[in-house]
Formats: C-alpha cells, structure tokens, sequence
C-alpha cells in the first residue's frame, strides 16, 4: 500500500531568506526556453566574462593536490595561508591584528561572525541597500533585521543620524560594506572615523566587509582614491574585516575566504574564541586552495592592472549610458563592478526587471531585492560584460524604458 506523503515544512524563519539575484533565474529560464539569449548584467561572476585567474595560483593548487594536501586541513587554516593573510593586514594598515582565520568564502565569514555574535532578541545593523546574504543569515539565526540607510544623496555613504536611530542596548554590531555591493561606492575616511567613534560609544564591533578592496576605480578626474581599512582607522575598534579570493583573485568558485580579527584584544579575546569554536565545528575551509592565497598575496599582481583597465572602461561606459538616459540617474561607482542606477518610472523595480528580461532579455537586478528607502525604485548592473555586450544591453533597456514608460 502506498504510503501517504506528509508535506516536510520548512523552517518558518526562513520566510524572509531571498537571494534575488538568483530568484530572477526562474524567468530567465522562461525565455531562454523560448530560444532567446539572455544578457547577463547580474550576477558578479568575472569568471562569466573575458577574465582569467592567474596561472601561478592554479598550479600552486594543482600542486598541492598532486602533494597530497588533499585530507582537512587545520580549522583555522593552514599556517602558511594565516601568516600571508597577516602580512596583508599590515599592508593595509591594520596594526592591531588579534586572529586570522580562513574560510569557505567570504560567505563563511559572514555566517561565522554572524552566528558567533548574537542571541535571540539582539540586532545587528546592516546597510539598506545591502549584500542580501547579511540578511539571509540574520533571518536564518532568527535575528530580527535592523538596517541603517545609505544615503544616496551622499554618494551612498551610511546616514549617521539613521544610525544613532536604530541603535538600541540590544544592538551588538554594525556591518559595513566597502567598497559597496550593489551601489559600487567607498566610505570616507570621516565617514569611517564617525563609524568608530559609535562602535566605541556603543560597544558595537564592525564587521568591514572589504572583499573588493583591490578592485577601486578612478574618479571622473582620473584621480584613484585608495581604499581605507576600517580598522586601520580604528585600530582599539573591535572589528572583524573579511577579505577573500573570489573577486580580487578572480577564483570566486574556489570559496576562499578570511576574517582578520583586529581591536583592543581584551575586548575581542571571548567573542574570537567563540568564533573558534565554530570553526573547529565545521572542520576546516577547502584544503588545496589555501595553497593559493600565499602566492596570491605575496606574488605578482598584474593581472589587476588589467581587470583594473577594463573595470574603469566599463564603468565609464555605464556612466554616460546613465547619464544619457531619461528616467535614469546614478551615483558614480567607486569600486567593485556594480552600478545602482535610480530609476522614476511609475510601477514597482521588480516589475521592470521582470518584463525587461521578458521583452528584451536583459537581466539586471531590481532595486527591491537589495533594500532601498521607500517610494524609490533602482536596479543593480553588474558591468563585468564587454564593451560591445553593455552597450548592447543598455541599447535594449533604453528602449525598453521608451517604450513602455515613453520620455
Ligand atoms: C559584499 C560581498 N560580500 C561577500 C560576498 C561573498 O563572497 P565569497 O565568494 O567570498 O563567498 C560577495 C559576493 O558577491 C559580496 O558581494
């Protein structure tokens, strides 16, 4: 007799996790079965476009595999990758150093610090618009969201008074996101001393999210602003910065990452043994491309001249295009690959992106699924594609707009 079949729930607390930028995949799906070619402008994988890892960390993990470096490794990493990762924390300034520890992605570290820090009834501030992982982990931890704003106006630098707003005695941290996924800006030197002086009046630590801090783009003078550690700002701050491979090193499928723990050390010592016992819980992060991060670190860096080159010519590219575009506005970005144009049309992001992957098949992702302040509509680019393929798509969205919302 056939059993019959009980529906297995999910957890209710996963009724907020979304991850838009994938969730789009499913109308995407609808016109490439129609026999359509969609173009990407949404998902930032350099890997997807005409850019190579270099080959000396390929064969530094090829040869770790052939030399057997294929068992766990040590939960925190290996030793050769932690010393590397501290000789990169010196050459961005952080002197307070504490711990180090490697992951399987920043994605790890997120979850990890995430999940080390709170308990149910506690907060966490994390930046509107955001990277929706944050989020995703928060909800997945039961942990009520409490997002500050990014003040577009301001070149989307975080709004202090927002801020001083949603901080309450149950807030434990502050995450920062810089250079910003998805409105590609930098925080300030001001902005980040304001943001320390908080965490110190506070008790926060400062999660710095600094994955693409190799990757700044020039202004519209051509001059290059280099890009500031938060803890080198704050070095009594307790903060956790997370760097990793997958953007800057161009390696996002090998899922390296890292925590470098910095701050006044009797304050950060039982939150980092807290953070230790999770990683010991879940083994150890991949074991042969720890044997990459040394020679990425530590060896030639010319393969981001020219990620560099080709990201300042895009960017550039999408800047007039916004410019140049009724309906459209956006504040230049700074770093990383992302654009987040405002867009005034009279129906919601998420209906515009849907139909225009519809109709044009053009993928971007909208506004709604990263956070934006209420009443306004924007949609994230990713300019990794080729000149001729961005210019082809911004074609198709210029249309699009024209034809379904006119001038
Ligand atoms: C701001 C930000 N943090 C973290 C991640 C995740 O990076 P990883 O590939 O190291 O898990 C991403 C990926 O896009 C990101 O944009």
């Amino acid at each position: 007799m056939p059993l019959t079949a009980h529906e297995i729930a999910a957890a209710k607390r996963l009724e907020n996790v979304r991850y838009a930028i994938r969730d789009l995949a499913c109308v995407a799906d609808e016109v490439i079965q129609q026999g359509h070619k969609v173009l990407p402008l949404n998902v930032g994988d350099p890997l997807n476009f005409d850019f190579q890892t270099p080959p000396h960390i390929i064969e530094a993990v090829y040869k770790a595999m052939r030399d057997g470096k294929n068992g766990y490794a040590p939960s925190p990493g290996i030793p050769e990758a932690v010393e590397a990762i501290r000789g990169e924390a010196a050459r961005k300034d952080i002197t307070t150093v504490r711990d180090v520890f490697v992951t399987s992605g920043v994605s790890e570290t997120v979850d990890l610090c995430l999940s080390a820090l709170v308990d149910p009834g506690e907060n966490v501030l994390t930046p509107s618009p955001d990277y929706p992982l944050y989020s995703a982990v928060l909800c997945k931890l039961g942990i009520g969201l409490n997002a500050y704003d990014l003040n577009e106006d301001d070149a989307w630098q975080p709004e202090l008074a927002d801020i001083e707003r949603k901080l309450s005695p149950r807030t434990r941290g502050i995450v920062i996101i810089n250079p910003n996924n998805p409105t590609g800006s930098l925080c300030t030197r001001s902005m980040l001393e304001k943001i320390a002086e908080l965490a110190r009046r506070h008790n926060l630590i400062v999660f710095s999210d600094e994955i693409y801090d190799k990757l700044i783009l020039p202004d519209s003078n051509g001059d290059v602003t280099p890009h500031i550690a938060f803890a080198s700002v704050a070095p009594d701050v307790p903060c956790v910065t997370f760097g990793g491979m997958s953007k800057n090193y161009l390696v996002p499928g090998w899922r390296i990452g890292w925590g470098i723990v910095s701050g006044d050390a009797a304050a950060v010592k039982t939150y980092t043994e807290g953070v230790h016992r999770l990683l010991r819980a879940r083994l150890c992060a991949n074991h042969p491309e720890q044997y990459a991060i040394k020679p990425a670190l530590e060896g030639p860096q010319d393969h981001l001249l020219e990620v560099q080159r080709k990201l300042r010519s895009r960017r550039d590219l999408t800047q007039k295009w916004c410019e140049s575009t009724p309906r459209i506005s956006c504040v230049a970005p700074r770093g990383a690959f992302y654009a987040y144009p405002k867009i005034d049309i009279p129906e919601s992001d998420e209906i515009f992106v849907k139909e225009l992957i519809r109709q044009k098949h053009v993928m971007v992702v909208h506004g709604s699924g990263f956070g934006q302040k209420p009443g306004t509509q924007h949609f994230r680019i990713v300019f990794l594609p080729d000149e001729q393929t961005l210019t082809k798509a911004y074609a198709g969205i210029a249309e699009f707009i024209r034809e379904r919302y006119g001038n």
